[in-house]
């Protein structure tokens, strides 16, 4: 019996230590496997011999576990706790206010401009020893370093020349759950909510926990639980208590919980006649409801308002102004240090010219007439998360008031959960475009992070892609998504590729050559999509309703939510003019991306039938016509996802088993519904150009009526 048990002890180590257990994806990024390479390994033996975490609070006591847990899984032996640096090698954290080591060093200077969430990382000495020091003004600052530290260790940093510096340049960095009271989650691809109504207040989820740790691992600290299409419910006394447990879990880890306010709450719950945010019973009936929240979760974030748009009901529906809804809310959370985001997301009732000029129409004659704690959240392009968007012109064009970006974690139009796309070069494009609101270099990241116009008030969102299947984001490359939005949350200047290293190198290997493939293959992915999906500027072409397939013959229903509409192919040409000679979008652009934009020959080819109708034989840079270019981009874009497949496989020796096979099997129904789109896009586009498809390309496997009508039946969250 005992050479059994000592047996099968050791076939578990030994399991435990060649990596051979299941890989779940469950950990995300945060593994803490042992350092594989044996140098490195020995040089961080070498250099951290046991830590001290000085102080005392919830935030401290996770920052404390999360340290141990991380340095005894990566450097694969116990790193004790100490009471002091009594010996070289010790890893000291903590505040100057609630640790007298930290104070003795005198470092206040060096965090005087960090505020609460910043840190530092840096070699220095105590009493002559060498330590390893995460110093911050605040506990949370401490948490946050900490979690920097470990990632120097996941990717197999040096920890000689520490001298890391950093802080958010973004106050408020949150997750949109666009989740549902009964746990369903619109366009949510990742299996039900993670927030398990029914069970609430009780909490015998750790996934709660885990989540926050993901979160504050990257920096975010906040989290709207509903979605935007809001249930008033939410606000009642049946749901509060629930909300508040959440709030209790996810506190010590910095993150503030948020929901959508129902701009129709007080008729629906209330029992009041009118939701005027002038009418007084509704205002107080506001401030009555903030009170109560607040007396559940003392430091609720606020609100998110998606008001008069898609049919939800607003200030509008009472002829008052964006402006007075959201004043009125701002008003019933100031008291309390909550804000309002109020959505510039609008879609109204009636068709507009050009639905691209709506939320810019409506909002920018009402910059300055906001309160202070009122922020105004724009999506990255002025018509949906689409593949490829302008930037939103609305960026820059409101100096009086500050503006967040919200940009879609979750792949609505990129393929749900099955798609290889990783976002972080769409983000950056959106963040990187320079909008010249006050000359060259107004880029929209210095518009958002406050420093184009001086403001205080600063935020961003992602809508969440978390769900509860296990490994979270149902793509195992998903989950770069989240991480990637963390970390461009934080510090909106990074690069996709950096970012896409350190999440390799944390979630799958630090072998180089494993690094370099998946890397490549990140980096490729979301132009690929484009190309398969919508190149050359084309938009909303997608199936009606589920959005995953290819739908440009969609033309049912109200106008603006046809593809016709957007891509007014006839056969003369394909685009929509948003020139001066067409719905003038281009206007809304500050010179000279405006005159960019409007001429044919500046406007990047990449957004080309966003801004104009072109014939099909026009030319190209590439010295091919319109419709040629379109094929080859189509076939390109299929080309790149065999050119993924066949990389992927070489990652086969790097990787466990179990993620390779997942991306492997998603790969191939990329591949097939890549090819839907291309195909389908292509034969009905032809039936305008009439023009062949050119004989070097692959030609279509089935005829259009083929696509119009496919059924998906094996994509999650598509029915
Ligand atoms: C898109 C999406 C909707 C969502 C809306 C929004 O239109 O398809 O599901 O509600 O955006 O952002 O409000």
């Amino acid at each position: 019996m005992k050479k059994l048990l000592k047996s099968l002890f050791v076939v578990s180590l030994l399991f435990f230590f060649t990596g051979l257990y299941a890989e779940d994806g469950y950990r995300l990024w945060l593994r803490y496997d042992a350092v594989t390479d044996q140098k490195v390994l020995k040089e961080y033996g070498r250099i951290i011999k046991g830590w001290v975490v000085e102080g005392d609070s919830p935030v401290l006591a996770v920052a404390k576990k999360e340290l141990q847990t991380g340095l005894d899984g990566l450097l694969g032996k116990s790193v004790p706790e100490m009471s002091s640096p009594a010996r070289k090698g010790i890893i000291l954290a903590g505040t100057p206010d609630g640790s007298p080591l930290i104070a003795s060093l005198n470092i206040e200077d060096k965090l005087s401009s960090l505020g609460k969430e910043g840190y530092i990382l840096m070699n220095t000495r105590f009493r002559n020893k060498k330590v390893l020091l995460i110093a911050a003004n605040d506990d949370i600052g401490v948490l946050y370093g900490i979690f920097h530290f470990l990632r120097l260790i996941q990717t197999c940093e040096s920890l000689k020349n520490l001298s890391v510096v950093s802080s958010p340049k973004i106050k408020v960095r949150l997750l949109n759950h666009w989740d549902n009271l009964d746990r369903s989650v619109e366009r949510g691809y990742a299996g039900l909510s993670l927030w398990d109504w029914e069970e609430l207040p009780h909490i015998s989820d750790h996934r709660y926990t885990d989540y926050a740790r993901a979160n504050a691992s990257v920096g975010i600290n906040g989290t709207v639980l509903t979605n935007v299409n809001a249930n008033a419910l939410i606000l009642t006394k049946d749901y509060l208590p629930k909300v508040a447990a959440l709030a209790d879990v996810f506190r010590p880890y910095g993150i503030k919980v948020y929901l959508t306010a129902r701009f129709s709450a007080p008729v629906e719950i209330g029992n009041l006649k009118t939701a005027d945010p002038l009418d007084p019973a509704v205002k107080e009936w506001w401030m009555e409801k903030a009170d109560e929240i607040y007396s559940y979760i003392p430091d609720f974030g606020g609100f998110v308002v998606k008001a008069n748009s898609e049919g939800q009901p607003g200030p509008q529906d009472y002829k008052r102004t964006h402006a007075d809804g959201a004043n009125m809310l701002a008003d019933a959370v100031a008291g309390h240090g909550g804000i309002i985001m109020w959505r510039a997301f609008v879609y109204d009732n009636n068709v507009p010219d050009d639905r691209a000029k709506q939320a810019y129409n409506e909002f920018v004659p009402l910059d300055g007439k906001f309160r202070d704690n009122v922020i105004i959240q724009v999506k990255n392009g002025p018509i949906d998360f689409q593949p490829r968007e302008p930037f939103h012109p609305l960026f820059g064009a409101m100096p009086e008031t500050p503006l967040m970006p919200e940009l879609q974690i979750t792949q609505e139009y990129l393929g749900s959960s099955v798609h290889l796309v990783y976002l972080a070069p769409l983000f950056e494009e959106c963040l990187k475009s320079d909008t010249y609101a006050r000359g060259e270099g107004s880029l929209v990241a210095k518009v958002i992070d406050g420093s184009l116009e001086n403001h205080y008030l600063t935020a961003i969102t992602g809508v969440a892609n978390a769900g509860n299947v296990r490994n979270w984001t149902g793509h195992p490359i998903g989950q770069s998504n989240w991480y990637a939005f963390g970390r461009l949350a934080w510090d909106p200047y990074l690069d996709s590729g950096t970012i896409a290293d350190e999440w390799i190198k944390m979630t799958f290997s630090n072998d180089p050559e494993a690094v370099k493939i998946i890397g490549r293959i990140m980096l490729d992915s979301r132009e690929a999509a484009v190309k398969y999906m919508t190149p050359l500027g084309l938009h909303h072409i997608m199936y009606e309703g589920h959005h995953y397939g290819p739908g440009p013959w969609v033309s049912r229903g109200r106008k603006d939510w046809t593809s016709v509409y957007y891509h007014q192919a006839s056969t003369t040409g394909i685009g929509f003019d948003r020139t001066s000679s067409g719905s003038n979008a281009v206007n809304q652009y500050f010179p000279p991306v405006r005159e960019m934009y409007e001429n044919i020959e500046t406007c990047p080819e990449n957004l080309l039938l966003w801004f104009h109708h072109v014939s099909w034989d026009h030319r190209l840079k590439s010295g091919r016509n319109l419709w040629d270019e379109m094929c080859y981009l189509y076939h390109e874009g299929v080309n790149d996802v065999r050119w993924i497949q066949s990389e992927w496989k070489k990652t086969e020796k790097y990787i466990d088993n179990d993620r390779f096979e997942e991306v492997k099997t998603l790969l191939e129904k990329q591949e097939r519904d890549a090819k839907i789109w291309r195909d389908g896009c292509l034969l009905y586009f032809q039936t305008f150009s009439k023009k062949p498809i050119p004989s070097d390309l692959e030609k279509p496997e089935h005829d259009l009526d083929f696509y119009i009508n496919h059924k998906y039946t094996d994509i999650p969250g598509i029915r």
